[in-house]
């Protein structure tokens, strides 16, 4: 019997109560003034008047009760060959000492730190550093190109950047530094320190001013015993800024405080993902999205779980039992992942003959999240992992799942397709565009009723008008999710699609009217549009439209590289923008504006209706023809 309906009332009865009592759990240095204070803010905060430290209840807290001889975190790295493991008690001492070096290079509370860095170790020691001093840390993706970070630094404005020398994608090294620099270059706002780690298997010329070794700074440190206490911040203050994609090509700056936040990712732990202290949790994301922040830093030790850092892919590092032998190895009992890193697999391994090589009855769940999870991966999932698979939905805003099946409450049943049902802080309704509540089964935009609970954005950095634009001005009195779907008659949500120019990659959020900015910017492309389109293995991939300037005569095969290298340059890799194709003319309405979705139908070989507005609706064959050229559209079923 699952608990769940008994706790959601709990939580409906007096959610005040329901986050003070699990607030407890929580070491504070001041206790709130108010669980809830509805007159700040956007639309309230969170344990106002409290103060905290979320590096102190992550890793000193622990050690003070008796943890610190216990795995904190363990570092597994096919693509280096290399392992190696923190206890808390390391761990701890760790990150003072960065924190330290970071005082000395003058940050101090309140002030920025980017983090770009790769999946090691030492980015986990970076965002905890910056916690222990109230520093805000703000990672950066390592797909990401130059001219995103710039972005980034302009907007975050830090005192200091911490990277490495390089990332290592399978067979091939991402040197970091080249990037850095060029991004610092073209950022206006001028960084005073960069802080480089150098790995061995490419190391960079630390030749400019601003540049400090890592290792070097850090034996110094700890040659003159110099480390940083936990500085003591309000509940409410910034842990971190997280950038994620929006319709524009300017990023939102998504900020997460640190009480609310270690209220609610604490919660998760036992009642959402059944995990004990002690235990090993999983996360193969990465540190550079919010997955990696809250599952791979700091929720599972905040709950004194042992953390485990992949540096590897599912597949290719060496093959596609790589999770398998991870799982085995390290007694794992909990694993996160995105949809997309199974269809990686069982495209390798259909049969999942890799999995009968392991020994995997340590692992008691597979999560799935950061893309709708198909039924037949699930399925497959199930089949050959015999275990529990958990799909559950949530946003970079969000820190947290907003709806789940909560295996530490008692698993409810399973409806393939569904993420089960809201968690405890989120009442979800469906609306339509005029924000009236539609019923059971039908689809609409899925909102949540503010407030929103601990663990969400409070704001979007340096901008509550956008925060406001994006997300609570169009339907008073709720938080917009931007997500389409639907719950049916037992409750149970349904995630469809996005509203918004945001597509899903590879479990990767990227926003295709940012693709769009970038392609136009090629001197050839009068105008063009970007949309994402159904790809078996990544879920969606971004397939640009151009239609070139009058007069321009050059192979149209050359344009089109150029256009997918300038993608790749500005916006990075992670973008996978590959697929882009010259056309005489866009698909229009009468008043101008571009068909997306009609075409994006046509290559999934969904059903579509001709848009009565439609400018010239030849123009519709022309794409498919195209398209079907391209090995790009399943079937026209034009009503
Ligand atoms: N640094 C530099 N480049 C990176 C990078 C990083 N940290 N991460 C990805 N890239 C590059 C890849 O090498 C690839 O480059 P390529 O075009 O030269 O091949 C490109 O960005 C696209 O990456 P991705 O979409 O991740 O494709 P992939 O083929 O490398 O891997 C999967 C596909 C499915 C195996 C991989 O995406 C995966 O494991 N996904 C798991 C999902 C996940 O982590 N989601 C996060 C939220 S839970
Ligand atoms: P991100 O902010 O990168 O975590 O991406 C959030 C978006 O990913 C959501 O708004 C959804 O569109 C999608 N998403 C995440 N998890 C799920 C899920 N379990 N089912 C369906 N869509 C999901």
């Amino acid at each position: 019997m699952s608990r769940y309906a008994e706790v959601y009332a709990d939580w409906q009865k007096d959610p005040e109560a329901f986050w003070a009592d699990t607030a407890r759990g929580i070491t504070w240095y001041k206790p709130w003034d108010r669980v809830f204070d509805p007159y700040s803010g956007q639309y309230g905060r969170w344990f106002s008047g409290a103060e905290c430290n979320t590096a102190y209840n992550c890793l000193d807290r622990h050690v003070e009760s008796g943890r610190g001889a216990q795995k904190a975190l363990i570092y597994d790295s096919p693509v280096t060959k290399s392992q190696r493991s923190y206890t808390y008690a390391e761990l701890t001492d760790e990150v003072a000492t960065l924190a330290g070096v970071l005082l000395d290079l003058g940050v101090g509370k309140g002030d920025r730190v980017i983090v770009y860095m790769p999946m090691i170790p030492e980015a986990v020691m970076a965002m905890l550093a910056c916690a222990r001093i109230g520093a805000v840390h703000s990672v950066v993706f390592g797909g990401f190109a130059a001219a995103e970070l710039a972005t980034r630094i302009d907007d975050a404005k830090p005192k200091a950047i911490l990277s490495a020398s390089c990332g290592i994608e399978g067979a091939r090294t991402v040197a970091y530094k080249p990037l850095l620099d060029k991004a610092i270059e073209l950022a206006a706002h001028k960084v005073t320190s960069t802080l480089v780690l150098q790995r061995p298997m490419e190391t960079a010329p630390l030749t400019v001013d601003r540049d400090f070794d890592w290792a070097e700074a850090v034996k110094l440190a700890k040659a003159r015993g110099r480390k940083a206490g936990c500085a003591a911040v309000a509940a409410t203050d910034p842990l971190y800024v997280l950038y994620t994609s929006g319709t524009t090509g300017q990023p939102k700056g998504v900020v997460r405080d640190n009480g609310g936040h270690m209220v609610a990712l604490a919660w998760t732990m036992r009642n959402f993902y059944g995990i004990e202290p002690g235990e090993v949790f999983w996360s193969a994301s990465d540190v550079g999205w919010v997955v990696g922040h809250s599952y791979i830093c700091y929720a599972p030790l905040l709950h004194g779980a042992t953390t485990l850092m992949y540096e590897g892919k599912p597949v290719g590092t060496p093959d596609a039992g790589a999770f398998w032998r991870v799982i085995s190895e390290h007694k794992v009992v909990a694993l996160f992942t995105a949809p997309t890193a199974f269809r990686a697999i069982k495209k390798e391994d259909p049969e999942g003959k890799l999995i009968g090589r392991y020994d995997l009855s340590c692992l008691r769940t597979l999560f799935l999240a950061g893309e709708r999870a198909d039924p037949e991966t699930i399925k497959w999932a199930e089949r050959h992992l015999k275990v529990p698979v958990v799909d559950h939905w949530w946003q970079t805003e969000t820190g947290w799942a907003i709806a789940g099946n909560p295996v530490g409450l008692g698993l409810l049943p399973v409806k393939h397709g569904s993420p089960t049902v809201p968690m405890p802080g989120f009442e979800i309704d469906v609306l339509d565009d005029k924000g009236n509540k539609l019923g059971p089964n039908q689809n609409g935009t899925l909102a949540i009723r503010l407030p929103m609970p601990p663990g969400c954005l409070p704001t979007l950095w340096g901008n509550d008008t956008r925060f406001r634009k994006s997300y609570i001005e169009d339907l008073p009195g709720y938080y917009s999710t931007s997500d389409a779907g639907y719950r049916d008659q037992d409750g149970y949500v349904y995630v469809m699609a996005r509203t918004d120019d945001v597509i899903n990659v590879a479990g990767h959020r990227l926003s295709t009217g940012q693709m769009e900015e970038v392609v136009a910017q090629h001197k050839d492309v009068a105008e063009c549009a970007v949309i994402g389109v159904a790809d078996d293995m990544k879920g969606q991939l971004p397939a640009g439209f151009i239609v070139l300037n009058a007069g321009v005569s050059r192979a149209e095969k050359e344009i089109e590289g150029e256009v997918v290298k300038l993608v790749r340059d500005v916006i990075g890799p992670v973008a996978a923008f590959k697929n882009v194709m010259v056309v005489k003319r866009l698909p229009k309405t009468r008043s101008g504006k571009i068909l997306r979705g009609t075409m994006r139908a046509i290559a999934d070989g969904e059903k579509w209706n001709m848009p009565a507005t439609i400018d010239d609706p030849v123009i519709l064959d022309e794409i498919t023809e195209l398209l079907k050229g391209r090995g790009m559209v399943a079937v026209k079923t034009a009503v």
